[in-house]
C-alpha cells in the first residue's frame, strides 16, 4: 500500500516541489492539499500537471478527512501548530517543515504526540548539506567554547530567527552553554546589537533582497575562528528529498524528533 500524504501548502515554494516529487515515486500518494489562495480548484491545474486530479482544501481539517497517514507542514509560522495538533488529534503523523516554532511550542506538540502515540518529525531544515553544517557544528563546540550565529533570508521572510538557525542554537546547548566574556544583559549601548539569545546561543537576523537562505557559525578561541556556513541557493529542491525521507520514517516515531540527522545514519 502507498504511503498517503497530505500536503499543507501544496501550491508553495517547496509545497510545489514536494507535490512533483511525490508524483514521481512509487510508494507515496498525494490525498490532501491545503492552500487558502486556490481552495476548491483542482490541484493540477493550479500546478500545471493535467494530469493531477485533487481538490484543494481551504484547511488542514478539510483535507484529513480523507484518509491520510502524514502531513507535510510547509505553510506558515502562525498556523503550522494548529495544523500539527489537528492531525495529531486524528491519528496522522506529521512532518514539520515550517519554521517560527519555539520551545515552548515543540514541547506542547512532544506532549500531545507522545500521549497519542504519534511520531512527529520537525527540522529547521531538511537539506542534506545543512544537516551536515550542524553536524560540524556540534563537533567543532566540543573542541571551541565561544560561538555566535549568522541567518540571512530574503525580505518577505515573516518570522526571526530562521528554523536552521533556531534548531542548531537548540543542538549546541546539548553540547555545551557557550562562552560569553561580556554578559549580553550588561551590553553598553543597545542590547539588541548583540542579537537574540536563543538557548543560550547569540542569533543574529540579516533579511535583505539578494538572500535565499544561509546559516553561519562563527567559533573564535583568542588568536582563530572558524566559521561553518550553509547557504541554499534554490528555494525548492534542496528539501524536497529530506521532507520524503522524513515522511517515510516518522511512522516509526513516537512523540517530537527534531532534526533529519536523528533519521540519519552517520
Ligand atoms: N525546514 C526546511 O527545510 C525549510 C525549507 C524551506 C522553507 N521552510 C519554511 O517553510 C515555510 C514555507 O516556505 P515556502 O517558501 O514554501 O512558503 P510559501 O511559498 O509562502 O508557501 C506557503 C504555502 O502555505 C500556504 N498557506 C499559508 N498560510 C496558510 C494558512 N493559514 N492555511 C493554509 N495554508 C496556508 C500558502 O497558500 P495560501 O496562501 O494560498 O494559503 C502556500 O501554499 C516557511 O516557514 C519557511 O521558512 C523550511
Amino acid at each position: 500500500m502507498k504511503l498517503k500524504l497530505c500536503v499543507a501548502g501544496a501550491t508553495g515554494n517547496v509545497g510545489r516541489g514536494l507535490v512533483a516529487a511525490i508524483r514521481k515515486s512509487d510508494d507515496l500518494e498525494l490525498v490532501g492539499a491545503v492552500s487558502r489562495t486556490f481552495k476548491g480548484q483542482n490541484l493540477g491545474t493550479v500546478l500545471g500537471i493535467p494530469e493531477l486530479q485533487l481538490t484543494v482544501s481551504e484547511t488542514a481539517a478539510e483535507a484529513l478527512a480523507a484518509p491520510t497517514h502524514v502531513l507535510i507542514d510547509y505553510t506558515k509560522p502562525d498556523v503550522v501548530k494548529r495544523h500539527t495538533l489537528e492531525a495529531i488529534d486524528r491519528g496522522v503523523h506529521v512532518v514539520i517543515g515550517t519554521s517560527g516554532l519555539t520551545n515552548e511550542d515543540y514541547a506542547e506538540i512532544d506532549e500531545r504526540a507522545q500521549a497519542a502515540k504519534i511520531g512527529v518529525l520537525a527540522a529547521g531544515n531538511f537539506a542534506i548539506t545543512a544537516v551536515l553544517m550542524q553536524r560540524f557544528a556540534l563537533l567543532a563546540a566540543k573542541f571551541v567554547p565561544a560561538w555566535e550565529i549568522i541567518e540571512y533570508s530574503g525580505p518577505g521572510k515573516p518570522d526571526a530567527p530562521s528554523g536552521t538557525a533556531r534548531e542548531l542554537a537548540f543542538r549546541l546547548a546539548q553540547v555545551r552553554e557557550p562562552h560569553v566574556q561580556h554578559p549580553i544583559a550588561e551590553t553598553q549601548g543597545l542590547r539588541e546589537c548583540r542579537g537574540g539569545t536563543v538557548n543560550g546561543s547569540q542569533i543574529h537576523s540579516v533579511r535583505l533582497p539578494g538572500f535565499s537562505s544561509s546559516c553561519e557559525v562563527i567559533l573564535g578561541t583568542p588568536g582563530e575562528k572558524l566559521t561553518i556556513r550553509h547557504d541554499s541557493i534554490n528555494a525548492t529542491d534542496p528539501y524536497v528529498g529530506g521532507t520524503l525521507l522524513a515522511a517515510r520514517k516518522v511512522s516509526g516515531l513516537v512523540g517530537l524528533v527534531r532534526g533529519l540527522d536523528s533519521i540519519l545514519e552517520f
